[in-house]
């Protein structure tokens, strides 16, 4: 992994041309991918398929050359492995059958057997041996917090107001839920590196739901256990560690700790202002509006050189999307995003 920009950077390193992959880049834009995904219905199915999750992690490395891989499995497979009975159905978006609807669903909850999520390993495996020797691979989760949110909706939702309910009348009870899923997520991340992941990014998809306090209290707090638990372990101590967290209520200098490596903007956060304030400290990722990828090519180039420009002398960027690519981009845009990085 020496030769990769994308290691590179995350070490503070400086690279002539930033590394670039980006959020969804395996997925429901790309043609390549609707014809493997319309052989599943349930698309959980889908990510059970080791060989499959390979080919698909490859997909738009093959395409754009892009400098890092992510393993393509989905954030929820935790809460499927507690038994909640995930299910992605046609145009919609994830299901829980048995969400956690009471204090007393958090107490019947069986053990986190990591087990169950042997086909994510073997897909890390898989993806490894397929790609060229120095492109790396990215493991991921969703913070605790993100995960007990979904699991308590049930799914997604606009309001998540179940999940605001849960808080409000069972504080103690959730507490007690994130701390299953903090440890969850160590020895999942940590069954990942054991199976070949080079760099860990966790997804706080839902930190928005959170304002004041709470953000502290219910997703930061268990971020970092679950970090601090990655560093004592040295399986994963020397693993890098990329944040992302979607929109937070309070400003990311208030919000990063030591243990991470690189924190991803949200595509509304100041990318000049943040760079100042941590250039030497953090490498930073980021941070695209994806809508401009539905702009015409020159709003593209202009908007990904805006970025570049900005932080061309900081060592430690990686360019990337403020948050997932969406299925109503045309693959030809991220070439054009691609091609301008690379001028
Ligand atoms: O290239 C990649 O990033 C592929 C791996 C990946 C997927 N999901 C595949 C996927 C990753 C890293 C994720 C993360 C994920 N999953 C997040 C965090 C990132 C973010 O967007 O904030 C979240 C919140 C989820 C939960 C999830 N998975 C939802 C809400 C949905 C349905 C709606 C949607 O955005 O597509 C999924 C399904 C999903 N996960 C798809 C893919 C390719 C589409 C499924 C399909 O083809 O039907």
């Amino acid at each position: 992994m020496k030769n990769s920009k994308f290691i590179k950077a995350l070490n503070l390193q400086a690279n002539s041309i930033p590394p670039v992959w980006f959020m969804r880049q395996a997925g429901r834009y790309l043609p390549e991918y609707q014809k493997i995904r319309k052989n599943y219905t349930n698309f959980l199915d889908m990510c059970k398929q080791p060989r499959t999750c390979a080919e698909l992690a490859l997909q738009p490395i093959d395409r754009f050359g892009l400098d890092a891989s992510i393993l393509f499995s989905d954030i929820l497979t935790i809460p499927d492995a507690l038994n909640l009975g995930l299910a992605f159905h046609e145009g919609e978006g994830p299901k829980f059958s048995n969400p956690i609807s009471s204090p007393q669903d958090i107490q019947k909850l069986l053990p986190f057997d990591i087990n169950n999520l042997n086909y994510v390993f073997k897909a890390v495996e898989e993806t490894k041996n397929q790609l060229p020797q120095d492109t790396p691979l990215i493991g991921f989760c969703g913070s605790p917090w993100t995960l007990a949110a979904y699991s308590i909706e049930g799914g997604g939702s606009k309001d998540f107001h179940k999940t605001h309910a849960f808080m409000r009348e069972h504080p103690k009870e959730l507490q007690n839920f994130l701390e299953i899923l903090s440890k969850a997520c160590f020895e999942y991340l940590r069954q990942q590196v054991m199976s070949g992941v080079n760099a860990i990014q966790i997804f706080d998809s839902w930190a928005d739901l959170l304002s004041g306090d709470n953000l502290e209290t219910f997703s930061l707090k268990y971020t970092r256990m679950l970090c601090k638990l990655l560093k004592e372990d040295p399986v994963t101590a020397d693993i890098p560690i990329i944040l992302f967290e979607k929109s937070p209520n309070k400003k990311l200098e208030d919000i990063v700790f030591k243990e991470i490596t690189c924190v991803s903007l949200y595509w509304q956060e100041d990318i000049e202002s943040i760079s100042k304030n941590f250039k030497d400290q953090y490498a930073i990722q980021g941070n695209l509006d994806p809508k401009v990828l539905l702009k015409s090519d020159e709003s593209i180039w202009e908007a990904t050189q805006r970025i570049c420009n900005i932080m061309k002398e900081y060592p430690g960027f990686i360019f990337n999307l403020g948050h997932g690519i969406t299925p109503d981009i045309d693959p030809n845009k991220v070439q054009v995003m691609v091609d301008a990085i690379r001028q």
